[in-house]
């Protein structure tokens, strides 16, 4: 997919987006901005930030001497973004609409996150060589990704009942394979010390879901996996989730397995 086409898939999950944060985006965001250790005063740069999982508490924890820059391309996440950070009085986090492959701020951050959000762009070493390049020396960078596993049992499942209804086969997403090159602690060290950072770690931290049958269809509606849906008709997507929800019963899937792996390293 072309970055207008992922702004447009993820803009069209605002609201279910919303509805999943504090089952699966927020404490993910919560989680990396730990491993970050962002510290009071310092300028922060969110890419990919969606409704700000994880910028909301850099910015808290960067406080009112720091600043956060959130970017992504979906205006409708930015601007839930927006709503939760002047409910907590947010003033030293701006939500721009931008995309992470050109941002340019001309300035140097003293830290920079990308959660759930590498591998969707389109040329994954050359843009986060480029996003690593706008922290300064000395600087910390963290990406975090789906650990090997995650989502796999359930992204079977609902790719099957796409299959089944579409009556064709699907074709798997480039960002897959792009996560797919770095999902175990070696492999994320590796990559991220291959594009120049130094004294990379890795944390894993296990997580997953609870699946009720309508959280099984909110993690649909409310992530990537709502690109798949597109182009299909009303009867069509309810046929997908008739059959997904009946077949992840039928198998006994009663939770979603999303641990995550978050690599943090420094800018020599
Ligand atoms: C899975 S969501 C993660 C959002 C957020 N980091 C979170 O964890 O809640 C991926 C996000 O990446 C954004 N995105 C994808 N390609 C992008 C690009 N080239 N520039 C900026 N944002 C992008 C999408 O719009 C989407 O909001």
């Amino acid at each position: 997919m072309k970055p207008d086409e992922i702004g447009a898939v993820f803009d069209a999950t605002a609201a279910d987006f919303a509805a999943l944060s504090p089952k699966l985006w927020d404490p993910i965001g919560a989680a990396t901005v730990r491993a970050l250790d962002v510290r009071p005063g310092e300028r922060v740069l969110d890419v990919c930030c969606g409704a700000g999982a994880s910028a909301i508490p850099a910015a808290v924890a960067a406080g009112p001497e720091g600043a956060v820059d959130a970017i992504d391309l979906a205006g409708s996440l930015l601007e839930h973004g927006r709503r939760l950070a002047d409910a907590r009085e947010l003033a030293n986090l701006r939500f721009i609409r931008a995309d992470a492959t050109v941002w340019e701020p001309g300035v140097r951050y003293d830290a920079a996150l990308c959660v759930h959000g590498v591998f969707f762009l389109p040329d994954m070493d050359a843009s986060v060589k480029r996003l690593i390049g706008l922290v300064r020396p000395g600087g910390r960078f963290a990406v975090t990704t789906w650990a090997k596993g995650a989502l796999e049992e359930y992204g079977k499942a609902l790719y099957a009942a796409v299959e089944r209804v579409r009556g064709a086969g699907v074709e798997t997403p480039s960002s897959r394979e792009s996560a797919t090159r770095i999902d175990t602690e070696q492999a994320l060290a590796g990559w991220l010390t291959g594009l120049g950072l130094a004294d990379v770690r890795v944390t894993r931290v296990p997580f997953a879901v609870p699946l009720t049958p309508e959280l099984a269809w909110l993690i649909v509606m409310g992530t990537g996996f709502r690109g798949l849906l597109t182009g299909m008709d009303a009867d069509a997507v309810s046929a997908v989730r008739e059959d997904l929800v009946a077949s992840l019963e039928r198998d006994g899937v009663d939770e979603v397995e999303a641990s995550i792996l978050t690599g943090v390293g420094r800018r020599p």
